[in-house]
């Protein structure tokens, strides 16, 4: 696992660590990692969970063995705020309360305060999904059809307008990157110093310093890692903690916990 470090103000004020897709691996290297780098903050930018359905339906999350002691770690560090991905687009209400009782503010699709600094979570468009299909056993599914068209899906972004509007430095979680400048809502355009992501895991393959597929980006995509700047503020994005494709390797492409000086 790799340390990333961008500086992006030379008055340090604030030490972000940014983790990403950790889809219910240990974690403990990052974690060793930012007990070691003492972090202000603590920003999870979605897909704790690995798998896309509710298997052991209103238990998702008790039943993934490293999500809750990952999020108490992280806690114990720092304040830890966590975000939406596209795999915890099932959860309810009450598992969304287990990542809060281990001590993470879960921002689904709304914004928090704290010291000046405004932090938001955009939910994945897949949180939106409004169509089911029971399995034998009555266990809920999303249509497959929704899954292959989630990018079609329209993210719960009106509440952007209110968050761009309040006072202070503002950092919005959003776990897909193509909500950048590929699709709806266009973040690049709002007034937001820092938008975090993962989700693009490097591009799986990196070589020359380009990932080779993502996820809602296809082949050769342009944000799978690293700072990329627009006329308001940076997108930052984390190539994650873990391997969720395997057992297609990660090449050229360590898992990584990103640093970000403000
Ligand atoms: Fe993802």
């Amino acid at each position: 696992m790799e340390e990333t470090v961008y500086r992006i103000s030379n008055k340090k004020k604030m030490k972000i660590a940014l983790v990403a897709d950790l889809h219910n691996v240990s974690g403990r290297s990052a974690l060793r990692s930012m007990e070691k780098n003492n972090p202000d903050l603590i920003a999870v930018a979605g897909d704790l969970i690995a798998g896309h359905t509710p298997k052991e339906a209103g238990h998702k999350v008790e039943s993934q063995q490293f999500v809750l002691p990952f999020l108490r770690g992280c806690a114990a560090i720092a304040p830890t705020y966590v975000s939406i991905g596209n795999h915890e687009w099932m959860l309810t209400d009450d598992e969304l309360g287990l990542f809060a009782s281990a001590g993470a503010a879960v921002l689904d699709n709304t914004w928090t305060e704290r010291e000046g600094v405004v932090i938001g979570g955009l939910s994945s468009a897949l949180r939106n999904i409004c169509s089911f299909e029971r399995d034998g056993s009555g266990v809920l599914y999303p249509k497959l059809s929704d899954l292959r068209n989630h990018d079609k899906i329209m993210t719960s972004s009106e509440w952007l307008s209110e968050f761009e509007q309040q006072q202070g430095y503002k950092i919005l979680l959003c776990h897909h990157p193509e909500y950048w400048c590929l699709r709806d809502p266009f973040l690049i355009s709002r007034r937001i110093d820092l938008v975090l992501s993962g989700h693009a895991h490097g591009g799986q393959f990196r070589f020359l310093g380009q990932g080779a597929y993502a996820p809602g980006q296809g082949w050769f995509p342009q944000f799978t890692s690293g700072v990329h700047n627009g006329p308001n503020g940076k997108l930052i994005i984390s190539r994650g903690l873990s391997n969720p494709a395997r057992p297609i390797p990660r090449i050229f492409n360590r898992t990584e916990v990103v640093y970000i000086i403000v």
